[in-house]
């Protein structure tokens, strides 16, 4: 297994460590563009596995050519936010870093299953899914795990129980749209709407919801990295291991929840084949209405984005 990581920030050389602490490919390459921040830090993680007990060894380029055949590429360049702006505001500059990183990795790992991490999530992944000219189970973005991860951390805050126990789910957008469930939400079994008044739910979505501008603004230069890194891991995990998890990704949705061309956060099983099913869940009305939204945002943005890399 070789795993390539693009963007040598907090997020990929985090990504990167994670991977390789866990020992989920034999090479893992770190691509930057800017020299020696990736060989740097890729060196200081290979020096760190004999500690770790690991063997995954860890090279940092600044070029392409080493990352031939990889089995994953993760992308995760692309500018983060600074407190006050939201994820769109990123759009123009990432669209342009996202597009040359997918045309320069497809040429050389044209076999590879790309995830996407860069901001805005599920433009950016729209984008990878067209410049790489991949079919839908192999491009998909990182946001719903992440999202739900935060949104199960309020609740194990709120009830003083085990994160292990508290089951939840995510959907739509990865911005202010998102659509946390509580109706398919449980802890332990237990519905959450049983264990949580109605009014501290709204409170603990609405957090989840705004829970990367929260640490955006206690950070101020820069976005989250450390939950975003296991999110990605976990994916990688279930692919490699074929694990074939249910978890919430973005995907292209062809006709799934009755939307077509436009991607957004959807549960789906992860396994050796990728994306391998898209799971359709039985919203009710307000869920639906909530969803509608997120996927009216996302499509709008997406065509912007088009629209935009068209004209220049
Ligand atoms: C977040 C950014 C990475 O949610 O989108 O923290």
């Amino acid at each position: 297994m070789k795993i390539t990581v693009i963007g040598g920030g907090h997020v990929g050389a985090t990504c990167a460590q994670l991977i390789a602490n866990a020992e989920l490919a034999k090479d893992v390459y770190l691509v930057d563009i800017i020299d020696g921040i990736p060989q740097g830090k890729a060196l200081d993680m290979y020096e760190s596995m004999p500690v770790n007990e690991s063997d995954t060894r860890i090279y940092g380029v600044n070029s392409y050519e080493e990352t031939k055949d990889s089995d994953i590429v993760v992308i995760t360049a692309g500018l983060a936010r600074k407190p006050g702006m939201s994820r769109d505001d990123l759009v123009i500059k990432n669209a342009n870093i996202v597009k040359s990183c997918a045309e320069s990795a497809i040429k050389y790992s044209p076999e590879a299953y790309y995830i996407i991490v860069s901001n805005p999530l599920d433009v950016m992944t729209y984008l990878a899914l067209k410049v790489t000219g991949l079919p839908k189970h192999k491009v998909f973005g990182m946001a719903g795990i992440l999202d739900t991860a935060r949104y199960r951390s309020f609740i194990s805050m709120e009830l003083g129980v085990s994160m292990q126990d508290i089951q939840g789910l995510i959907l739509g957008g990865h911005g202010d749209t998102m659509v946390p469930l509580p109706r398919f939400t449980t802890v332990a079994g237990i519905p959450v709407n049983d264990l949580i008044p109605k009014e501290r739910m709204d409170a603990i979505c609405a957090r989840a919801a705004g829970g990367g501008g929260e640490i955006v603004k206690y950070l101020k230069t820069g976005s989250a990295y450390y939950a975003p890194a296991s999110a990605v891991v976990q994916m990688i995990e279930s692919i490699v291991r074929d694990q074939k998890r249910i978890l919430p990704c973005s995907v292209l949705l062809e006709g799934e929840y009755g939307y077509d061309d436009v991607l957004v956060g959807v549960p789906v099983v992860l396994g050796k084949g990728g994306v391998e099913k898209v799971i359709e869940l039985k919203l009710n009305d307000d869920e639906k209405a909530a969803l509608n939204t997120s996927v009216d945002h996302v499509r709008t943005t997406i065509a912007d984005a088009m629209e935009m890399i068209k004209n220049q």
